[in-house]
């Protein structure tokens, strides 16, 4: 296997590395580019950020969970790139400076490269932007307030060779389309498929394991993007969470919101939705808005496909309606309109996985509920429906008693875990909360919990 990308804007070819090395060690110990930090070493701290540009933009990347075939026909560009030929600083090192941005400075290189692609791109959002880089000794304003000052500046020309870098090529443990891996993938069925390695990336950080043989997805073009007709809006499974967010924002406008809690704007950048429901953990927070949305999951292997509502691909804990072999290919959501809420429940705001999440999508008509489809993850071994709660809302009329009546369904529904995100007790109270939750906003009470004012 070759793996050839741009680095800095020098072409690099590489032979014979293991699969699963990641870029963050490449860098350090094979090139010693040091200024790509290792903090957790598990895509939480951001201190390991990384430019990565191909065809359909920009991003920022952990570069500790981004195995280097994931990299080919794309450029790279490290802090140690991001200044110009000369010396100049990137705009946003410069504001760094102006605006105190940095002490200890460990931190410092994945803020900037965090802030380059923003600048890049022009994404003003910087809360969000940089909710998945961590400082300890700063504090975030000065950083804040620099991402702001270099907003206006225009993008350094020494960074446009990046734009355009083809590599070519394609083989069983890349393969270029959905076909290709289809064939593939038959032929090893034993074989571990990499998608965005946000979660298999820390099998081999974190567990140390060996994954041999794997198959990489990065290359199957034609499994990323959505696509609206009608009837459904098809979602590839290569698609990542920042175009998921961003495609269905018009559409379901609680679902996006929540994704913007999902993990950090780099994880998102890497996670695909197909990964997310593939991995069948009962925490991901793409299934219990899926479920909820009725959607449906279209999995392949060969050439044979086959399509089931989402909910009945997870069986049991670590189990997963899925043959050896078989891949998820999409999943696609009914047109409808938008009655979904979806309620993450973690301890920190940002960059936190679930403890409870749930996504009512609840139709009422002259009074009366008329559908109800009710999913929570961290409730239960699988992303799973409220069968109990939806049975008792259906046909009664839409008010404060059916809430509390319907609400007691959460107990023969749900026996949860108690673990370090939350009691059992407490998860089963907030399930009840959020659908109490649920009933206020749809009577006008607009009220945000996110904001605490004195
Ligand atoms: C710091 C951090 C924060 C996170 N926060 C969140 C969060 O807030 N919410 C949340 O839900 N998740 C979170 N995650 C988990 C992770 O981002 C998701 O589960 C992610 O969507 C997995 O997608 P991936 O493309 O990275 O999958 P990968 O890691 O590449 O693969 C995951 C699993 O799915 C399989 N797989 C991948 N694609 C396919 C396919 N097309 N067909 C069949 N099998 C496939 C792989 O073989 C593997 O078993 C977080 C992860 C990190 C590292
Ligand atoms: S080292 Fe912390 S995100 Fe990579
Ligand atoms: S400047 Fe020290 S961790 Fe951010």
């Amino acid at each position: 296997m070759t793996i050839r990308f741009l680095l800095n804007g020098e072409t690099v070819e590489l032979q014979g590395v293991a699969p699963t090395r990641t870029l963050l060690d490449w860098l350090r110990e094979a090139r010693g580019l040091t200024g790509t930090k290792e903090g957790c070493n598990e895509g939480d701290c951001g201190a390991c950020t990384v430019m990565v540009r191909d065809a359909t933009g920009a991003r920022a990347l952990n570069a500790c969970i981004l195995f280097l075939p994931q990299l080919h026909g794309k450029a790279v560009r490290t802090v140690e790139g991001l200044a110009g030929p000369d010396g100049q600083l990137h705009p946003v090192q410069q504001a760094m400076v102006d605006h105190h941005g940095n002490q200890c400075g460990f931190c410092t290189p994945g803020f900037v490269m965090s802030m380059a692609v923003a600048h890049l791109n022009g994404d003003r959002d910087h809360a969000t932007t940089l909710a998945g880089n961590l400082c300890r000794c700063t504090g975030y304003v000065p950083i804040l307030r620099a991402a702001e000052a270099a907003a206006a500046a225009p993008v350094p020309d020494w960074l446009a060779a990046d734009g355009a870098f083809a590599a070519g090529g394609g083989d069983p443990i890349r393969p270029a389309s959905a076909d290709d891996l289809a064939r593939a993938y038959a032929a090893q069925p034993e074989a571990t498929l990499v998608a965005g390695a946000t979660d298999v990336g820390l099998w081999v950080t974190k567990g140390l394991r060996d994954l041999d043989p794997v198959i990489f997805l990065a290359g199957c073009d034609d499994l990323k993007g959505v696509e609206e007709t009608a009837e459904a809006i098809r979602i590839g499974a290569m698609t990542d969470m920042n175009t998921v967010r961003t495609a269905l924002a018009p559409h379901f406008v609680s679902y996006a919101e929540m994704i913007r809690r999902y993990a950090s704007t780099q994880v998102r950048a890497a996670a695909t939705i197909g990964g997310n429901i593939a991995n069948g953990s009962p925490i991901g927070d793409n299934p219990p808005a899926l479920i909820a949305l009725g959607a449906s999951l279209h999995l392949r292997k060969g050439d044979a496909r086959r399509v089931m509502p989402i909910e009945a691909f997870f069986l049991d804990y670590g189990k997963q309606d899925r043959a050896p072999g078989e891949f998820v290919e999409a999943v696609s959501i009914p047109r409808q309109p938008d009655r979904l809420k979806c309620y993450k429940l973690s301890k920190r705001f940002d960059q936190d996985i679930s403890a409870v999440c749930g996504c009512f999508n609840i139709t009422v008509e002259d009074g009366l509920v008329t559908a109800a489809r009710i999913a929570f993850g961290g409730m239960a071994g699988i992303p799973k429906r409220a069968r109990h709660v939806e049975s008792a809302l259906l046909g009664q009329p839409w008010e404060a008693g059916t809430i509390r009546m319907a609400g007691a369904g959460f107990d023969a529904d749900f026996a949860p875990l108690s673990d370090m995100r939350a009691s059992a007790a407490y998860r089963l109270e907030t399930a009840r909360a959020m659908l109490g939750r649920y009933f206020a906003e749809d009577r006008g009470d607009t009220g945000t919990v996110l904001e605490v004012s004195a």
